[in-house]
């Protein structure tokens, strides 16, 4: 279990859930956790049965706070909204398995990370981890409005950040394949998460233009532990569960 040190809503759709070991548990720390990894969430509030799979959007070791960005979407996710710093919350976790990306930077090695929506959200932990590695990203955001890019001043610590917003209200108008980050920039890596027609559309053009991409699947999931099988996706390989086989896979693995 885990204590809600803060729990802050950023808009009508996402609050930032910032969670950190007992304080009287000295001895208990956060365990390593990969970028592209994810927690499950038992909102007990709720009545729900099930756990909520949620990506880690942060980790801040010094501090001992892991955050989640949490998209406001049924009853489970709604009862977490409503947790204040006196509570406590049971987490699975980590979970799957992360992004990859070499230990240093170099010339070969220029990555963009996108994220669409709530998809935002394991991107800003892959930005940390790569910074700490010597690697700068660029960072494209996508959303349908401006109020709903959400955590940019913490994305502007770690990369160099572009928006495409819907309706043109922040950043270049459209979709983050109309940027000219995603069709023309020199990247050699692309990371995606976010809604699966926009990871699709990213993967076709990454693909396209023979650059190496990693997509974080967003299947529904029940255990997260590989035993439901209610997350396969049918890949290459066959069908291999979301939770425990990903939920990051190489496009090329995939049956898109
Ligand atoms: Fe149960 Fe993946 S969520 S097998």
């Amino acid at each position: 279990r885990l204590q809600v040190v803060a729990n802050k809503e950023l808009n009508d759709s996402y609050f930032l859930l910032t969670l950190a070991p007992f304080s009287q548990e000295a001895a208990f720390s956060l365990p390593e956790i990969l970028p592209g990894q994810f927690v499950q969430v038992l909102t007990e509030a709720s009545g729900a049965f099930l756990r909520r799979p949620i990506s880690v959007c942060d980790v801040d070791y010094a501090r001992q706070q892991l955050l989640l960005l949490v998209q406001k979407v049924g009853k489970g996710t709604h009862a977490l909204a409503h947790l204040t710093t006196s509570d406590t919350v049971d987490l699975l976790y980590p979970l799957g398995n992360g992004f990859t990306f070499p230990n240093q930077s170099s010339e070969a090695y220029r990555p963009l990370l996108v994220g669409g929506g709530v998809g935002t959200a394991p991107m800003l932990y892959l930005a940390r981890c790569m910074r700490a590695r010597g690697i700068e990203p660029n960072v494209l955001l996508g959303a349908r409005t401006a109020d709903l890019i959400v955590m940019r001043d913490h994305f502007e610590e770690f990369a160099h950040l572009h928006v495409t917003t819907e309706d043109g209200s922040m950043g270049v108008k459209g979709f983050v394949t109309d940027h000219p980050a995603l069709r023309e920039g020199a990247y050699t890596h692309i990371y995606v998460c976010g809604p699966k027609a926009m990871m699709v559309a990213v993967a076709s053009l990454a693909h396209k233009r023979a650059i190496s991409c990693e997509v974080s699947l967003e299947n529904t999931m029940a255990c997260g532990i590989g035993a439901c099988l209610c997350c396969v996706e049918n890949t290459k390989e066959g069908n291999l569960c979301v939770c425990t086989e990903g939920p990051v896979f190489n496009i090329d693995r995939l049956q898109w």
